[in-house]
């Protein structure tokens, strides 16, 4: 505690994976540990962020329920061992980790120092036992209603796979379609089961949610994501959440765009609304390939990156270093020596000095975001699960291609949220949509009337070719999008690496690379911007514009360098009078959040070296007292950020 009180550290997340200790047998709960715990908690006035201990189960229940663990994969059953080893359609599990966050909530709901609910602990998916096979076929039953329209969404007369009972429905693993998690034989049963199983964890999620919320209905609750984790759609699990929270553990020689566009869709999955930094290191990991040490600066650095996309609290993992097991070679803010005279630890001292002072000041802000870039986890999952295009692990990451077009917004310095297809578009002028291979049902009418009424909206390659059902759309591709992008694709080219075509743009000559949509025709009023410059289809269109309504459609039909998207997007930011926040600098990251009457501009230099800002940057800094025009020459050091208040 004296510790933690040295480092300005106020808030704990305790109890995660403590369910043995709680329940050490089927009759018995024992409290005692937890009670001086919270008692301690509460006597060094520490804010609390209570957790429901439900990640790994106790091995009495494995043993007792052996119901309880998952068969994964492979199909092989799982025995007592690890974490998130519990079956999501488990009634014992869903039994006794609901009773457990209720006990929890029961005994502790008076304690005015519970900040929030961590619920479980990242949760994580993928069972493919007895009792989820039987509830995957009542999901079905419930979606579909009838065997006849199960078979039509399926294709299940493809390779005579037609079922005659829901109880020939299988769960989606190895042992049926699929070939590797990331392959199947009939993509739209393996979508539907990720769905399922997709569910089936957020019931779980749920139920806790209930069970927490009778004792303490204000408290707020939430579970800690993983940025991009791909078997659980977050932005549908954000729904059912208080706040937004996640665990940002980027690889050492990362690339500073990749988390930041986590963190912008941690924001933008409850509308703008701050999340929670609950995890990071603050020096080292212990599983990744190299585990470097986070050099001098880039603690505080990335600390502030977190605050400056929307995160109102800045926490690490892990306090103190555990003795045994396989974290006990990941950082700490208290390491094994169990000193404060570390150097983590004076960063860690240092960082919450300043974060005491900025006071609330920083709490609660918003970022105005006029441009945004769709995201859809079903999408995600579809994609990968098509055989085609290409098998090429880069040609068919669509995380790849999202970072593609928002590297762009990134580096011109243009705030940009990351929201889901389900979401309202109409605050936004901009909106980029990256490989939206499958549509859902209605995106197509969303997409007409944000265009119709002033947006700009812009695809890329492969997009529109199955709907919901993963079932191809009829009558040339995007499908439904055909009106608004005033164009068909006829064709699709995947070439090897290396083995590229090219495009003009605005006088320059850029590449063209990985896929290549062959347009069939366009609309009389379809402006071609652009052609392919060789091969078969060379004077075909690789850029069009269409104009619809008070906006314009962009089919983008290729994939290229980040030279063309940042001149592209410049000129599509520019077109809705979108606001760059500072002329750009390599390897420096501008964001701006705001309240009613000021606006805080947050710079981030990821570079090893100082720069020098000029236009742009102008204010207070909150955290040196300065203020600079943005006429004069102002230095800032390499690792180093500045937070500029001025009014709106
Ligand atoms: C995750 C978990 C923690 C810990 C860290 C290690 O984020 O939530 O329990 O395992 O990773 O990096």
């Amino acid at each position: 505690m004296r510790f933690f009180k040295e480092a300005g550290i106020d808030t704990l997340s305790v109890n995660i994976f403590s369910w043995a200790a709680l329940q050490p047998s089927e009759d018995e709960y024992n409290f005692t540990k937890l009670d001086k715990i919270m008692a301690l908690l509460k006597e060094n006035h520490m804010n609390v962020i209570l957790a429901t201990s439900t990640a790994a189960h106790p091995a009495w229940m494995a043993k007792k329920y052996p119901e309880i663990t998952r068969v994964n994969f492979l199909g092989i059953k799982r025995k007592f061992g690890g974490r998130h080893n519990s079956c999501p359609n488990s009634p014992v599990y869903r039994k006794y980790s609901a009773r457990l966050a209720g006990k929890i909530a029961e005994r502790y709901k008076d304690y005015d120092n519970i900040v929030a609910w961590h619920v479980s602990n990242e949760f994580n998916t993928g069972c493919y036992c007895e009792n989820c096979e039987r509830a995957f076929r009542e999901w079905v039953k419930k979606k579909y209603k009838t065997l006849d329209e199960v078979n039509r969404v399926w294709n299940t007369a493809f390779w005579g796979h037609t079922f005659y009972d829901f109880d020939e429905i299988v769960v989606q693993n190895n042992q049926t379609e699929c070939n590797s998690p990331t392959e199947s034989e009939f993509p739209g049963i393996t979508l539907d089961y990720r769905r399922f199983m997709d569910d089936s964890m957020l019931e779980c999620y749920k139920l806790e949610y209930e069970a927490v919320k009778k004792f303490t209905p204000d408290v707020p609750v939430t579970t800690n994501f993983m940025a991009f984790f791909e078997p659980l759609n977050y932005q549908k699990w954000a729904r059912s959440m208080d706040f937004v929270s996640w665990d940002s553990y980027p690889t050492p020689d990362e690339d500073p765009a990749n988390t930041s566009m986590w963190h912008d869709l941690m924001r933008s999955m409850k509308q703008g609304d701050p999340f929670l930094l609950m995890e990071q290191t603050p020096n080292v990991q212990n599983w990744q390939p190299y585990n470097a040490i986070k050099r001098p600066g880039v603690m505080r650095l990335w600390s502030y990156r977190a605050v400056a996309h929307g995160s109102d609290g800045v926490c690490f993992f892990q306090m103190r270093r555990t003795r045994g097991a396989s974290e006990k070679t990941h950082g700490a803010v208290i390491e094994h020596a169990g000193t404060d005279k570390t150097r983590t630890f004076r960063e860690i001292a240092e960082l919450g000095g300043e974060l005491k002072a900025l006071g609330g000041e920083l709490l609660g802000l918003r970022t105005d975001a006029r441009a945004a870039i769709i995201f859809d986890w079903e999408n995600w999952w579809d994609f990968e699960l098509c055989s085609g295009p290409s098998r090429d692990p880069e040609y068919k990451s669509y995380p790849k291609e999202v970072m593609r077009w928002y590297r762009a917004f990134y580096e011109r310095n243009v705030n940009v949220d990351i929201v889901s297809p389900e979401d309202d578009l109409s605050s936004y002028k901009l909106v980029v949509a990256p490989l939206l291979f499958m549509l859902r049902d209605g995106f197509a009418e969303k997409a007409e009337e944000f265009v119709r009424t002033g947006g700009v909206f812009v695809c890329s390659a492969y997009t529109g070719l199955v709907d919901e059902h993963d079932l191809a759309f009829l009558g040339g591709y995007p499908g439904p999008l055909k009106d608004l992008f005033g164009v068909w694709v006829e064709e699709t080219d995947v070439l090897p690496p290396g083995d590229t075509n090219s495009f003009v743009y605005k006088g320059l000559t850029y590449e063209a690379s990985q896929i290549y949509d062959i347009m069939g025709s366009h609309e009389e009023d379809t402006e071609v911007l652009s052609e392919y410059g060789s091969d078969f289809y060379a004077g075909k269109p690789v850029l069009t514009k269409h104009p619809f309504g008070e906006g314009a459609a962009y089919y983008f039909a290729t994939r290229s360098t980040p030279e063309f998207y940042r001149e592209f997007i410049g000129d599509l930011v520019h077109e809705c009078g979108i606001r760059e926040l500072m002329p750009a600098i390599g390897g420096v990251e501008v964001t701006c959040r705001e309240n009613e009457t000021d606006e805080y501009l947050f710079i981030l230099n990821h570079n090893a070296g100082e720069v020098v800002l000029t236009e742009g940057a102008y204010g207070t800094d909150l955290l040196t007292g300065k203020t600079v025009s943005g006429s004069e020459n102002v230095t800032l050091p390499g690792k180093d950020v500045m937070i500029l208040k001025r009014k709106k």
